[in-house]
C-alpha cells in the first residue's frame, strides 16, 4: 500500500501545491489536497481525530501550507496531526514562531544567528529609546505579523517613524523598528533549506525605487551562488526554528548575511524558475527519508522486543 500524504492547502491549483503533490506522487505517495478550513478537529475521551465531511482522516504524512490569514485555525489542525504521530513538514510550533517577527528574531539572536538590530515599540513614549537602539533614521518600521511586504515601511525622518508607529499602535498592531541595511536596498536572498540541506537559492530584486524585494510586489528573481557563510547562517536559522522546509530570507550586509525572516510555507515558483532546481522533488525525497527512518526504528524496536522475550523465556526455562 502507498503511504498517504495530506497537503493542507486552500488552493489545489496553486503552483507550489501542485508541484508538491506531483513530485510526492512520483516518489510513491498517495496524495490528497485538503482545504484546512474544511477539516474538523474532534476531541473526546478517545483522544483527538480530524474529520473531512464526516470521514476521519488517516495518513502517514502532512505538508501544511497554512496562509497567514488562517494561522490560528491551521496551527490547531497541524497540532492535532502531530498528536496522532504523523510526519509533519513543518511542525505547528515552527509555523507559529516564524509568524511572529519579534519572537523569531529573539530565538535567532539567542542562538547567535546574525539579524538586523530590532526593537519592539510598546508605546509612543518608548519610541525615542527604541529608535536610538537601532541607530536612528533611516530605519525600517514593520508590524510584528505580516507577509508579502504589506506591513513594512522605510522611514527617513523621526517624524515619519512616529507617524507610522502611532498608526500601528492605534490599530492594535505591534510595531517594530529595525536597522535599515542600506547596502541591501531593494534586494535580498531567499534560501530554500530542505531536511537540513541548502537545496536552492535566488536573489530577489525590487522593481523601481521600491525597497522591498518581495516577489508578490513585482520584484524579479535571479540565480545566485552562496558562499560558506551564507550557507551556514541559512542552515542555522532553519534549524533554530525547527523547520524541515524553510525559506530563509537573508540581507547582504557589509558585515555578511543577516537573517530577516524564515518562512514556513515558502513559494516554489520563483525559486524553481530562478535556480533550475526541482525543490518539490527534494521535499518528496525528504518525506521518504523520514518515513524510512520511522520504519527502521519500528523494526529495531520489534527486534528488541523479540530478543528480550527470548531471553526471558530462556531464564524461565
Ligand atoms: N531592515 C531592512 N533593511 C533593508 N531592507 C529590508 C529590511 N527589512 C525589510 N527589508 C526589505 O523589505 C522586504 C519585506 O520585509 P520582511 O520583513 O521580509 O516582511 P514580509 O514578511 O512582509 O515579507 C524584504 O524582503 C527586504 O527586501
Ligand atoms: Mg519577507
Amino acid at each position: 500500500m502507498y503511504p498517504r500524504l495530506v497537503i493542507l492547502s486552500r488552493g489545489a491549483r496553486l503552483y507550489s501545491t501542485r508541484r508538491l503533490a506531483d513530485e510526492a506522487q512520483k516518489a510513491g505517495w498517495a496524495v490528497r489536497i485538503l482545504d484546512p478550513l474544511s477539516l474538523t478537529v474532534v476531541v473526546d475521551e478517545k483522544g483527538g481525530r480530524i474529520f473531512h465531511r464526516g470521514w476521519p482522516i488517516e495518513c502517514e504524512a502532512v505538508i501544511p501550507r497554512i496562509g497567514y490569514s488562517i494561522t490560528r485555525r491551521g496551527v490547531a489542525i497541524v497540532r492535532q496531526f502531530e498528536q496522532m504521530g504523523v510526519i509533519i513538514l513543518n511542525p505547528s510550533l515552527s509555523i507559529q514562531q516564524s509568524r511572529d517577527k519579534l519572537l523569531a528574531s529573539q530565538l535567532m539572536a539567542d542562538a547567535g544567528v546574525p539579524i538586523p538590530a530590532t526593537a519592539h515599540v510598546a508605546s509612543e513614549e518608548d519610541l525615542d529609546r527604541a529608535l536610538a537602539r537601532v541607530g536612528g533614521v533611516p530605519c525600517v518600521v514593520k508590524a510584528h505579523e505580516g507577509t508579502q511586504g504589506s506591513g513594512v515601511f522605510l522611514a527617513r525622518t523621526d517624524q515619519h517613524v512616529r507617524q507610522l508607529v502611532n498608526q500601528m499602535l492605534e490599530r492594535g498592531m505591534r510595531p517594530l523598528v529595525q536597522t535599515y541595511i542600506e547596502e541591501s536596498h531593494g534586494q535580498d536572498i531567499r534560501v530554500l533549506v530542505v531536511g537540513g540541506k541548502v537545496t536552492a537559492a535566488m536573489r530577489r530584486r525590487a522593481s523601481g525605487s521600491e525597497f522591498r524585494s518581495n516577489f508578490h510586489l513585482g520584484g524579479s528573481v535571479e540565480q545566485v551562488n552562496l558562499n560558506e557563510e551564507y550557507i551556514s547562517v541559512a542552515l542555522s536559522a532553519a534549524n533554530i526554528l525547527g523547520m524541515d522546509i524553510a525559506g530563509v530570507d537573508l540581507l547582504e550586509s557589509r558585515d555578511g548575511p543577516l537573517v530577516l525572516e524564515v518562512n514556513s510555507s515558502p513559494g516554489l515558483e520563483g525559486i524553481e524558475g530562478a535556480s533550475g532546481v526541482n525543490v518539490a522533488a527534494a521535499v518528496a525525497q525528504h518525506l521518504n527519508d523520514r518515513l524510512d527512518a520511522i520504519e527502521r526504528q519500528q523494526k529495531g524496536e520489534a527486534e528488541m522486543a523479540n530478543s528480550t522475550s527470548d531471553k526471558q523465556s530462556m531464564i524461565s526455562d
